[in-house]
């Protein structure tokens, strides 16, 4: 039976990739350590964290490009069973990786992608259309047939995404898979990683681009000097946030000599449900305005319940000073702030513990 029948079956509950106590060390240094986690097929996780964090050792040990120097990595193979992954390689699904800019300079994308697809097996009746079709989806379908050591550098990164899925495989790892990327290419990326989620395919993706984590990603991975710091959907990691903010954007700027006047009423109003012991780094009030952005920043104690209200009363109370034209809880900020209080946590323990 093909490989890719069977692994289609694979429940998307199952676990597909295993790290028990990874370490992996340079000289004296941990790059990675002790690093344990568990990830289910079709779930798209982000590995966020400091440079030197480890991100990109740990990719590169799943993709097989190192061993750990102990600990052990289980993949699922085509029996659909977690298997080591350094014994019997011809046993594996396929994996596709981006990490580190690619080098091909001498040769032509159609060269490069057939050579590879051929490499991994992919069915040779399918190749030709499929490398069209992702040279078309990344606008570089002209570049067929020229030579790579003319293309930009966001070229070579586009490239190199198709490098990495050309042979469909199940597990994707794209390490800052959109450094280099004008805007219209990261949506690309973008697009084509959600379309491979939708297949069902199990992606790692290591990004200081923390809006494109929040906008792919199932699951984030916060890595901080080798130790992992977190694990889990950016929705669970919140309840570790000590501040939750709310952004309320309105329709027309509030004239200046009416801001404070609001404000005042909004604090009264608002009261029962706002943060009172706001971390000073973040914000001395509760509530700011913001003119340029037409919204009202509103920092509260994170309940589903506070949140309800607020933009109750908001709608109802606030009826003759401001339309609301969005409410929300951007993600991006949340995930900064989580990332700089979980490291900042970790880089001070003690702290952290008189805090609690
Ligand atoms: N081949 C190597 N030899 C020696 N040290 C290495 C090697 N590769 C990585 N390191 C070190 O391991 C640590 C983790 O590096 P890694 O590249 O995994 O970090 P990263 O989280 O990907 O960082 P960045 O955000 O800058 O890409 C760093 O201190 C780095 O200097
Ligand atoms: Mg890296």
């Amino acid at each position: 039976m093909h490989l890719l029948s069977k692994i289609g079956k694979i429940p998307m509950t199952e676990t597909v990739i295993q790290l028990d106590n990874v370490c992996k060390n340079f000289g004296s240094l941990k790059a990675v350590n002790n690093l344990s986690l568990e990830v289910k097929k079709g779930e798209v996780i982000g590995f966020v964290g400091p440079n030197g964090a480890g991100k990109t050792t740990t990719l590169k040990l799943i993709a097989k490009l190192m061993r750990p120097n102990s600990g052990q990595i289980l993949i699922i193979n085509k029996q659909g069973k977690l298997q080591n992954l350094h014994e019997n390689h011809k046993n594996l699904i396929e994996m596709g990786f981006l990490i580190d800019i690619p080098h091909f300079y001498n040769s032509t994308p159609y060269r490069i992608l057939k050579y590879i697809a051929n490499l991994r097996n992919y069915p040779k009746e399918k190749l030709n259309q499929r490398i069209d079709d992702l040279l078309s989806d990344f606008n570089l379908s002209k570049w067929k047939y020229r030579k790579i050591k003319n293309f930009s550098k966001g070229m070579i990164q586009k490239l190199g995404f198709i490098v990495a899925i050309i042979h469909d495989p199940e597990i994707v790892i794209l390490d800052e898979p959109q450094t280099g990327l004008d805007p219209t290419a990261r949506i690309d990326v973008r697009k084509h990683i959600r379309s491979l989620q939708k297949k069902g395919k199990t992606i790692f993706v290591a990004s200081h681009m923390l809006y494109e984590i929040t906008e792919v990603c199932d699951k984030i991975a916060l890595l901080n000097e080798g130790s992992l710091v977190g694990f889990d959907t950016l929705d669970n990691l919140e309840f570790l946030l000590r501040v939750k903010e709310i952004v309320c954007k309105i329709t027309k700027p509030i004239p200046p000599e009416k801001i404070d006047s609001i404000l005042k009423k909004l604090v009264q109003s608002l009261e029962p449900y706002l943060e009172h012991d706001l971390d000073p780094t973040i914000s001395e009030e509760s509530i700011k305005y913001n003119p340029n952005e037409k919204s009202f920043f509103i920092y509260y104690d994170g309940t589903e319940e506070s949140s309800t209200k607020i933009l109750n009363i908001l709608v109802n109370e606030f009826k003759s000073d401001f339309t609301i034209s969005s409410f929300s809880k951007p993600k991006t900020v949340q995930l900064e702030r989580l990332y700089t209080q979980m490291i900042y946590d970790n880089e001070n323990p003690k702290l952290n513990k008189d805090a609690i």
